[in-house]
């Protein structure tokens, strides 16, 4: 059931007193630009930040909802200037490059946006397993908040950690995130079903009315699912010619193997999550949020098997996983600059870095089996 947005809701969102409405948009960004960023709007002005969560939110009209949660008082708009003033890249270590569809360029302005921005309507996003919002901003941009939640597997701050593990490998395939808090009576109004409602009455993590979760930005087309056919990893395992059906996007899923073994993301293939950006576009790699658990970095689980699976990689990304710096280190400090206080578990980076190792190790055992076949063309 969708309600109508408001009359004068321009003004209603200067004053940041709404109330949430279903969002009537479009799925995809119509200012599409060549990456999952489009242009930057103006930054509201830098304050301070807090040491605890952002959030911008001024808490809506009275429901029935509201009544279940103790209402927050609205924080104020906060810039991350911690996280602004570091943006997680490459630096002076080799870099994955690959024409992704994100444009890093972009990703200042989309960390501001995405920290500050007024939430213009929120709309239940349906569909995924998890529970998941779709935002409309007030500068016109839209955004995915995927909140803390009871569903085991879905750890909003792993979100978090995939944009900054792909920005310090320069992959350029995750779409910005940053961690905020927003009332848990917006994200309850947004959902009219009766079945969503009580799950999101019971899942979502609240706190003070406020719910901590993942700011996605939205790609900038359409996504298209573009899972490989079964047994894709066979011909990429360094023995014979790699399959036709697969030989176009070898390259995009050995990256997306890599990185899906780095962060333990355990739900990649099961169907809806290998997407390109548009029909036959470049992968994107997003939901990211089963990934980084403490409950299997403590009994060192990990995607090994798959990844011994495979022998055929692009020597840049390699280069990236394999330069000599401590990336799980590295990782757990630039997920510290996230506005929202996300913070990886010592158990968590401990795991990374055992499974950055046993990556090297795989890596200079497929060099030394197949010699320079391992190197797919770029
Ligand atoms: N950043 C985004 N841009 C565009 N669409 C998105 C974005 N994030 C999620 N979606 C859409 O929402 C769906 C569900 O999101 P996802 O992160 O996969 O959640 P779930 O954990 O519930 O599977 C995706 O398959 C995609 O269609
Ligand atoms: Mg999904």
């Amino acid at each position: 059931m969708r309600r109508a947005l408001p009359a004068l809701l321009a003004a209603a969102l200067a004053t940041a007193c709404r109330r949430p409405t279903v969002d009537a948009g479009p799925r995809a960004e119509t200012s599409a630009g060549s990456g999952a960023t489009s242009a930057p709007s103006t930054a509201p002005p830098p304050v301070e930040p807090p040491a605890a969560a952002a959030a911008a939110e001024v808490p809506p009209a009275p429901s029935a909802s509201a009544q279940r949660h103790a209402r927050a008082p609205a924080p104020p708009v906060v810039l991350p200037r911690a996280l602004l003033s570091t943006l997680p890249s490459p630096g002076a270590h080799p870099s994955a490059g690959f024409t992704g569809p994100v444009d890093p360029a972009l990703d200042a302005a989309w960390v501001s946006r995405l920290a500050t921005a007024k939430v213009a309507t929120i709309a239940w996003n349906g569909g995924g397993v998890s529970l998941t919002f779709k935002l409309k901003l007030a500068d016109g941009h839209r955004a995915v908040f995927k909140p803390a939640q009871a569903l085991p597997g879905s750890n909003h701050v792993a979100e978090i950690a995939a944009f900054h593990l792909d920005r310090l490998l320069g992959l350029g395939r995750v779409a910005v995130v940053v961690g905020r808090a927003l009332p848990a009576d917006a994200l309850a109004d947004a959902v009219t079903d009766p079945k969503v409602a009580s799950r999101v009455a019971r899942e979502l993590a609240v706190r003070d009315g406020l719910v901590t979760g993942a700011m996605i930005a939205w790609h900038a087309a359409p996504l298209t699912s573009d899972d490989p056919p079964r047994g894709w990893r066979a011909s990429l395992s360094g023995e014979g010619p790699i399959d036709d059906a697969i030989r176009a996007r070898a390259g995009e899923l050995t990256d997306l193997a890599l990185f899906d073994f780095l962060l333990d993301n355990t739900d990649r293939w099961s169907g809806g999550n290998v997407l390109s950006l548009g029909k036959g576009g470049p992968l994107v790699f997003l939901d990211n949020a089963s990934a980084l658990l403490p409950s299997r970095a403590r009994r060192r689980a990990s995607l090994a098997r798959e990844l011994s699976q495979l022998c055929r990689f692009r020597r840049r990304a390699v280069d990236a996983v394999t330069a000599p710096r401590d990336l799980a280190d590295e990782l757990a400090r630039s997920v510290a600059l996230d506005p929202s206080g996300a913070r990886l578990e010592p158990v968590v980076v401990d795991a990374l870095r055992a499974r950055v190792a046993a990556l090297r190790e795989h890596l200079a055992r497929c060099r030394r089996e197949h010699g320079d076949g391992v190197w797919l063309d770029e």
